[in-house]
């Protein structure tokens, strides 16, 4: 092939290459010119029959060529890549404002129990509290001993206890009867001050229209050295017009006893009911949602912590109670019945999640 015929070849390479238009066809003209079978693998067979001489400068023709073909079908490549990239951009380009459309993957819900578990998380950490956590299986140390009941004290009664097997060193573990231990297990990892919540399943061998052998509780522990009951009293007050969304609730606190705190006191939330609907902070009903108090000195002591200089309050709430009062639910074994159109109605969006500044319910 001549020079001039090298030439042409090289224009026409060059001219496929600049009218590609697309990713594919420009792999087809590469493959037609750099290709095992294509036009410069045919050039160099050629060179075989040539002298010495005029293969040097064949050689040289040819793989100028190449060099000038090769760096075309770069640039171009490089070009219609950016192309198709921004072809996609604005094809896939989505309105991340606009509402979620339910579809398939609506079909599941948010559980009534984690719903409140997420409000009241959401009040709580406002308040400048931490989440702790503890297991469902605990030692009868932390359910218990350590939590000011000794292993004759009557308040064991109570509690309808699932026991385990006894251990090869005595001590017979317990599914948690509540979210006290929690409580224990903080103040043994960390030092006041102390400010936490512990949210989770507690278990008590208990079951009709109002119990569950399982149920879900939420422990609060406030430890520092000036703590006192009215703020006890502010804290729980506060939660309760946040959670329930209405400035008046109806709160009384009557004088009780748990052996972990001193005093200790119940608190019921005052509602009326007319037909199947409950009324938050009207009427005169009242339903008990928490106990709580003052931490009792034996617990501190129990944790190294000492008395005369620490103190603080502690409380522990029921929350399918509260979630029933809130959302109007009248049987608390629906909860964990797994029934699909009881979630179906009751349950939440996946995708609302609860935040102060939003409306908690909205
Ligand atoms: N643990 C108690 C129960 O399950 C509730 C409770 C009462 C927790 C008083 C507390 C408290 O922290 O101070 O019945």
């Amino acid at each position: 092939m001549s020079a001039p015929e090298l030439d042409s070849l090289q224009g026409e390479l060059l001219n496929a290459i600049a009218s590609a238009p697309d990713l594919a066809k420009l792999e087809d003209v590469r493959i037609a010119a750099l290709g095992r079978k294509g036009h410069v693998a045919a050039l160099m067979e050629q060179l075989g029959a040539l002298s010495a001489h005029e293969r040097r400068s064949f050689g040289q023709a040819v793989n100028t060529l190449k060099d000038a073909v090769s760096a075309a079908l770069e640039q171009k490549r490089q070009e219609l890549t950016q192309i198709a990239l921004s072809v996609q951009l604005a094809a896939e380009q989505a309105d991340v404002t606009l509402p979620v459309r339910p579809g398939p993957l609506a079909e599941g819900s948010i559980h009534p129990v984690s719903q409140v578990m997420d409000e009241i998380t959401e009040i709580f950490a406002d308040m400048g509290f931490s989440i702790a956590e503890g297991p469902d299986i605990e030692t009868d140390f932390n359910n218990f001993t350590a939590l000011n009941i000794p292993p004759e004290h009557p308040a064991r009664q109570d509690h309808d206890t699932f026991y385990f097997a006894e251990r090869p060193d005595g001590t017979r573990p317990v599914l948690r009867t509540h979210t006290s231990p929690v409580q224990i297990r903080t103040m043994l990892a960390n030092k006041p001050p102390l400010r936490v919540i512990a949210p989770g399943r507690v278990y008590r061998s208990d079951s009709d229209q109002t119990h569950t052998p399982m149920f879900h509780q939420v422990e609060g522990l406030v430890i520092d050295e000036e703590t006192h009951l009215g703020h006890l009293k502010w804290v729980l007050e506060e939660f309760c017009k946040a959670f329930f969304e209405i400035q008046d609730v109806k709160m009384r606190f009557r004088a009780s006893h748990f052996p972990f705190t001193e005093p200790s006191m119940e608190v019921d939330i005052g509602y009326s009911k007319q037909g199947d609907e409950i009324r938050i902070g009207e009427g005169d009903q009242w339903l008990e949602i928490l106990g709580c108090g003052m931490v009792h000195p034996n617990v501190l002591r129990n944790v190294e912590l000492d008395p005369e200089r620490y103190q603080g309050f502690a409380f522990g709430m029921g929350i399918d109670r509260i979630a029933m009062l809130k959302y109007g639910m009248p049987d608390l074994r629906a909860f964990f019945a797994g029934d699909l159109c009881w979630l179906k109605h009751y349950g939440f969006m996946p995708l609302a999640v609860p935040t102060l500044a939003a409306g908690l319910s909205s």
